[in-house]
């Protein structure tokens, strides 16, 4: 019986320790409050949430709490049917945070803490026929808070389901399902482990098992095995003499082989993952079914094939789809106590990890994680929780979870030597780390964190033989994260390094409002919280409203399980399978050319049958490759997609890509001038050359015909992006103290001659000798302005000796690497090189032909392809939940920008180029804390961008990859700008 929907709720904003005779049953209620069940009260106007990562939310006095602690009492009445006359029953809540005590009909059945794991109280003697009244009081803390301090929203409530369970006399009280497969035979084996009174027998029609009695074990000469790619379950019934239980059984079976590699059914997998909190922006971690659903579907969709269950089991629904859809599970138990790395003097002093008072309760945790989880087939892995220091209490975990399931690895990050785990994991490390992990050159006692060195023979050191997985990379605050592909080029290369779980999954901004009623996605310090950490709650793939971000996009095509890529010859491409066991058969393989991005012609490919790991050519078109004598770009793009529909994905659905250029005989020739240059005039206080007019005295453009474009200045800032902002990287801090948001520009000289107009300016801030010497040289036809941009440094621009961070450098590269590595982190660095234009306000289309059409950054690049887009400059924003750079679209041949009826200004580029467009400027995008507060200025404030540098993830991690940043230094590109007509 569910025992969800509408609860008499009475809340208290401090402790309430004596009942006021509440779980009475004659108690009136009618006074009461309505609450739904499952919520959190936070989230239903009682309370405020608050965003903590490290802190814990109360003072560390272990295991006390404050007095201020809410109180929620909670009554239900539910009516009993007959047909439960006299039964059995148990009262099963699934999840209430963060404990209750619980009556029924006025007795007490118990007391409950863990608040994401399931309890169930035995209700068989209070319960009676018709009504019966439920009673709970549940804490916002009480001693369980010590064990869970997640980096997440802190909310409190009967968060999950409730139910009430008829228990038969002779039920199954417990099963136990081993389904192993055995790769060399193909043949399966099962045995089940039973707690119930009196014979039980199973029944799997499909593998001719009928009312068996469950000894077993039975062995299957042929059985289809279960993987995240191809998740075949069987259909099970246990029955006792009173009861039926059905279950799904998947066959198979987790190793680790004596080279340290995890396999599944024999094969090495790559976890392709990511990390997963509970997460709706209206409804907190009280997820419904369909949210569930569609967070499977959208891993599955973007070629994620792991979850990490970050940081505690999830709703068991979950679990369930990922059983049926197909995700391999690291399975997390509900365990956290990082607020006590930097309470006291010494780093976890008094961690209860390392407290043997505290061993039950860490005992009870996993006792309870793995019995409610370990019939599913997706969980291959159990991870004894996150960030809790180290001690007995995990090691003891470790060692009930080994006498209890020996089928699956064990798996804690925190267990720095690998001394109780079974697998290595290590958290953001950068991929020259991972590298010489995946070499096994650890060091022996090496830690990474805090630093120490080891010596001696790294074979001593067993991690430099286990199974490794970054245990967390790729941190996805904002824009970001960058670098990836360098990630997974490891996972495809070195055996051990059998890939990760992106932090994280979805940004948790909670959907709340302003005092002028504009709605926007609440982080940390949005709810009166005295004490927060920002919107480092921001910091997943999806936005909050599920909504793929660019990093999202990014991944999918980082991780593709098949590989595209050139052949050894024009005319032939190589496919590459790189499913761990899907053939390739369920793919359909496409080929399209475009001419200068526009469509040219289609065809299908053969799909090669690949076994998981093979590669093959195939044949291009003849007709296709030799070069042609046509001017403009010719583009192959190579697609492999769903031939079927999948329980996740339609038919047709993108699974991978990749593009190629072919070759031409001629390149484009497009940015120079058509005819003869005309010369530049003086007249009336503006200088006019073509259709162009500029002022006289700063030599800026002011109009280009009828169009009042303005500009350019140089640009060397963006709205620092978190990770710009970040420790790691501190670029936000050195370009604020350079004054790159506040350029003033001074014309040194305009000089008209030889047709053309020089005009030299001198750009620096305030207070700063640094800046920028740029000559703009412009040219016209009478109709196009040709303008070459040549700039340099000038002045002062300091070495970052005090932002160079050795652990965010290598230290495992050869030296003169090392060397170039580091003296890159500590030179100058500049967010972006280009120019600023100010163009009309209804100027709002633009079309361009260059990379997209997604956003790209130097080391985000590889979602965007080479094509002709077209978008409103609305929809070239990237809505980050707090504001920063965002929208850069690369490799521009050309772009467009007009208004609606089709006048306004096409550009060239010369290299290729940047562009971003925004109806506001960089400073107000830096300056705006929400979406709801950028207010559009009036203007299209257009960035033409020579360079960008990358993102990286230094908000946790490594920062932007030497090879991606963007150091001062001198710099030469040219533009042509063409009026366009309505
Ligand atoms: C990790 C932690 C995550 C999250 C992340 C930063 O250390 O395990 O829970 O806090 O850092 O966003």
């Amino acid at each position: 019986m569910q025992l969800g929907g509408k609860w008499a709720f009475r809340f208290s904003p401090t402790l309430q320790y004596e009942s006021d005779g509440f779980e009475q049953v004659q108690f009136d209620d009618a006074e009461w409050d309505r609450l739904e069940v499952p919520s959190h009260w936070q989230l239903r106007g009682y309370g405020q949430p608050a965003y903590l990562n490290i802190p814990y939310p109360i003072p560390v006095d272990p295991p006390f709490v404050p007095d201020e602690n809410q109180t929620g009492d909670y009554r239900r009445t539910f009516d009993l049917p007959p047909s439960w006359a006299g039964a059995a029953a148990v009262l099963r809540f699934e999840g209430v945070d963060s404990c209750a005590r619980v009556w029924l009909n006025g007795v007490e059945l118990g007391v409950t803490r863990g608040s994401r794991l399931p309890v169930e109280f035995d209700a068989s003697a209070a319960l009676v026929p018709g009504r019966n009244v439920l009673a709970v009081r549940v804490h916002q803390y009480s001693s369980g808070t010590y064990l869970e301090d997640q980096d997440m929203w802190r909310m409190s409530g009967i968060f999950r389901d409730v139910v009430l369970l008829a228990r038969p006399t002779s039920g199954i009280r417990d099963v136990f399902v081993n389904a192993d497969y055995d790769p060399a035979t193909g043949g399966g084996r099962l045995s089940l482990e039973v707690d119930a009174q009196g014979p039980v027998t199973v029944s799997i029609p499909e593998l001719g098992l009928s009312d068996e009695p469950v000894g077993g074990p039975f062995e299957f000469a042929r059985v289809r095995p279960w993987s995240a790619e191809d998740p075949y379950c069987y259909g099970a019934t246990i029955a006792s003499g009173d009861e039926r239980v059905r279950l799904r059984v998947g066959f198979r079976t987790v190793a680790i082989t004596d080279q340290g590699v995890l396999t599944v059914n024999g094969e090495r997998i790559v976890l392709r993952g990511v990390s997963r909190h509970e997460f709706d922006p209206d409804r907190g971690r009280a997820l419904t079914r369909e949210t569930m659903r569609r967070d499977v579907e959208l891993m599955k969709q973007h070629n994620i094939n792991a979850v990490r269950t970050s940081h505690y089991p999830p709703h068991p629904y979950f679990l369930d789809l990922c059983d049926e859809l197909g995700l391999w599970v690291v399975l997390e138990c509900d365990l956290e106590t990082h607020g006590f790395e930097y309470t006291d003097a010494t780093r976890w002093e008094r961690n209860p990890s390392a407290d043997p008072r505290w061993r039950a309760a860490y005992l009870d945790r996993i006792e309870r994680t793995v019995e409610r989880d370990k019939n599913h087939p997706s969980v291959i892995i159990w991870s004894l929780g996150n960030e809790a220091g180290d001690g007995e209490n995990l090691e003891a975990m470790a060692t009930w979870v080994r006498e209890r399931d020996s089928s699956r690895p064990v798996h804690y990050e925190g267990d720095r030597m690998a001394r109780y785990v079974d697998i290595y994991g290590e958290m953001y490390r950068t991929p020259a780390t991972v590298a010489r992990i995946g070499r096994g050159e650890l060091k022996p006692g090496e830690c990474f964190y805090p630093a120490a060195e080891g010596e001696g023979d790294p074979a001593d050191d067993r991690r430099n033989r286990m199974p490794f997985v970054l245990t967390e990379f790729g941190h996805a605050m904002g824009n970001g994260p960058g670098g990836l592909t360098e990630y997974a080029e490891l996972f495809w290369h070195y055996p051990r390094v059998q890939g990760g779980f992106i932090w994280e999954w979805i940004d948790q901004g909670l959907r709340t409002r302003d005092a002028v009623g504009r709605e926007f996605f609440g982080y940390g310090g949005d709810f009166g919280e005295d004490l927060h950490d920002g919107n480092y709650i921001c910091d997943g793939l999806l936005f909050p409203d599920r909504v793929p971000s660019p990093g999202l996009v990014e991944y999918r095509k980082v991780i593709e399980p098949v590989r595209i890529g050139p052949g050894a010859e024009p005319g032939v491409i190589e496919i590459e399978n790189r499913y761990d066991f899907l053939r390739l058969d369920h793919l359909r393989l496409s080929w399209s050319l475009s001419h200068d991005g526009e469509p040219v012609a289609s065809g299908p490919l053969a799909v090669p049958d690949l076994a998981p790991g093979q590669r093959a050519e195939v044949a291009l078109p003849e007709w296709i490759v030799p070069a042609t004598p046509d001017t403009g770009e010719r583009w192959l793009m190579v697609r492999a997609e769903l031939a079927e529909k999948r329980p996740w994905a339609e038919e047709g659905h993108l699974v991978a890509w990749n593009q190629f250029q072919l070759p031409a005989i001629q390149q484009p020739v497009t940015t120079r001038l058509s005819g003869p240059h005309v010369p530049a005039e003086f007249s009336g206080g503006q200088i006019t050359l073509g259709q162009a007019r500029f002022d006289a005295r700063t030599g800026t453009l002011v109009g280009f015909g009828d169009r009042p474009i303005t500009g350019p200045r140089l640009g060397l800032w963006r709205a620092p992006t978190d990770n710009d902002r970040a420790w790691g990287q501190r670029d936000a801090d050195y370009w604020s103290a350079r004054g790159l948001h506040r350029l003033r520009h001074r014309t040194v000289s305009i000089e008209v001659a030889d047709a053309a107009l020089t005009v030299v300016v001198r750009s620096a801030a305030a207070a700063l000798s640094c800046g920028y010497l740029t000559t703009y040289q412009w040219r016209s036809d009478g109709e196009r302005l040709h303008l070459r941009v040549a700039t340099e440094p000038v002045g002062y621009w300091p070495q970052r000796e005090d932002t160079f961070d050795e652990a965010m450098v290598d230290a495992d590269l050869p030296p003169q690497d090392y060397a170039e590595l580091v003296r890159r982190n500590k030179a100058p660095s500049l967010g972006r090189v280009g120019l600023d234009w100010v163009l009309p306000a209804d100027w709002t289309r633009v079309r361009w032909f260059g990379a997209g059409p997604t956003e790209a950054y130097p080391d985000s690049r590889r979602a965007a392809y080479i094509g002709r887009f077209e978008a409103s400059v609305q929809e070239l924003q990237t809505p980050y939940v707090r504001p920063q750079d965002n929208g850069n679209r690369a490799e521009v041949r050309w772009a467009e920008v007009t208004d609606s009826a089709g006048a306004g200004v096409r550009i060239e580029g010369e290299p290729l180029f940047n562009f971003a467009a925004r109806p506001w400027s960089d400073r107000q995008l830096a300056a705006a804390r929400h979406q709801s507060d950028l207010e559009p200025e009036g203007s299209i404030f257009l960035r033409t961008d020579h360079v960008v540098q990358g993102v990286g993830s230094a908000a946790v991690g490594p920062g932007v990859l030497p090879q991606y940043r963007l150091e001062v230094r001198p710099a030469e590109f040219a533009l042509t700008l063409a009026p366009l007509s309505a």
